[in-house]
């Protein structure tokens, strides 16, 4: 995969053009356990990218702070802002319309309300765009970013063929989309939950899914204990999957007639899979929750 710079590549990107490097940015909203273990990687030196800006929502996520401490530019985008503003004037109609055709994250029948809302969304969006092509990003990583994005948004992050927003989420999709990976596999009474790592598409968690690992649930697991194994294998798997995007091991490969496939092309490939797996199956929480 060629590394171009974003789009609307800035300066920034500009003057960076002459590294290799992959540019990545962090959108997050809360905790930040995620951003931490690339940030750790980062410092390890076998994060092959570099984290050049976190941006969250909410001010108070601590995630932040985390980013702070590890000497990476933040910034606060607040959705509450343009949702609950006055009129805005900074997004086209036309282009309004023409996400509208394309997204399907907002369902609202009624057309005028439905609209209105995405105006609203894409306005954000346009604040957090600016940020991340300030800074030269190429690929966003969403690391428990509660928002869901517009095309309007995805379309300004492409890699050439490859989309440039990649997310993860705590369950093994097409299972358990959503906002409670955790909490919906552990009720349903799964002996196995999993944590998918995707390419954003205009819906909710159902883009091209580019690592799947799965870790076991235990009887006498309780709820949070299932969500400490399933964080141990997403801070496991999230670097390693920057790290093929940033090698260019990523392909997305098209299907007549169905959803596009990604291939990775590491000849490391399965005993990565292999390693991720036998460390959640080993995994053992630091504080036991008992099932009650
Ligand atoms: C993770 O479980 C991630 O899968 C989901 O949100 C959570 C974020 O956790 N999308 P953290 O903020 O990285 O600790």
């Amino acid at each position: 995969m060629a590394l171009h710079a974003a789009h609307h590549g800035s300066k920034a990107a500009q003057s960076e053009s002459a590294s290799t490097r992959l540019r990545i940015g962090v959108l997050i909203s809360g905790s930040g356990t995620n951003l931490q273990a690339l940030i750790d990687r980062a410092r390890k030196g076998s994060l092959e990218a570099d984290i050049v800006c976190v941006g969250s929502d909410r001010a108070s996520a601590y995630g932040l702070v985390r980013a702070q401490e590890a000497g990476i530019t933040t910034f606060v985008v607040s959705y509450e802002k343009y949702l609950k503003g006055g009129r805005i004037d900074s997004v086209e109609d036309a282009e309004v319309a023409a996400v509208d055709a394309r997204q399907r994250i907002l369902r609202d029948q009624d057309h005028e309300v439905r609209r209105d809302r995405l105006r609203r969304l894409m306005a954000a969006e346009q604040e957090i765009a600016a940020h991340l092509e300030t800074h030269g990003v190429q690929v966003v990583c969403l690391a428990g970013f509660m928002r869901l994005l517009t095309p309007f948004f995805l379309n300004r992050f492409r890699q050439g063929d490859l989309p440039g927003v990649v997310n993860i989420h705590p369950a093994l999709l097409p299972a358990f989309p959503g906002q409670h990976g955790y909490r919906d596999t552990y009720r349903y009474g799964c002996k196995w939950g999993g944590i998918t790592i995707h390419f954003v598409d205009e819906g909710e968690d159902t883009g091209p899914v580019i690592a799947q690992a799965v870790y076991p649930i235990w009887d006498e697991d309780a709820c949070e204990n299932v969500q400490q194994r399933g964080l141990h294998l997403e801070h496991l798997m999230y670097a390693q999957v920057v790290n093929w995007i940033a090698r260019g091991q990523v392909r997305l490969v098209p299907r007549v007639g169905g959803r596009p496939r990604v291939q990775i092309e590491d000849p490391a490939y399965r005993e990565v899979v292999g390693s991720w797996v036998e460390a959640a199956f080993r995994h053992r929480p630091e504080v036991v929750h008992r099932r009650t």
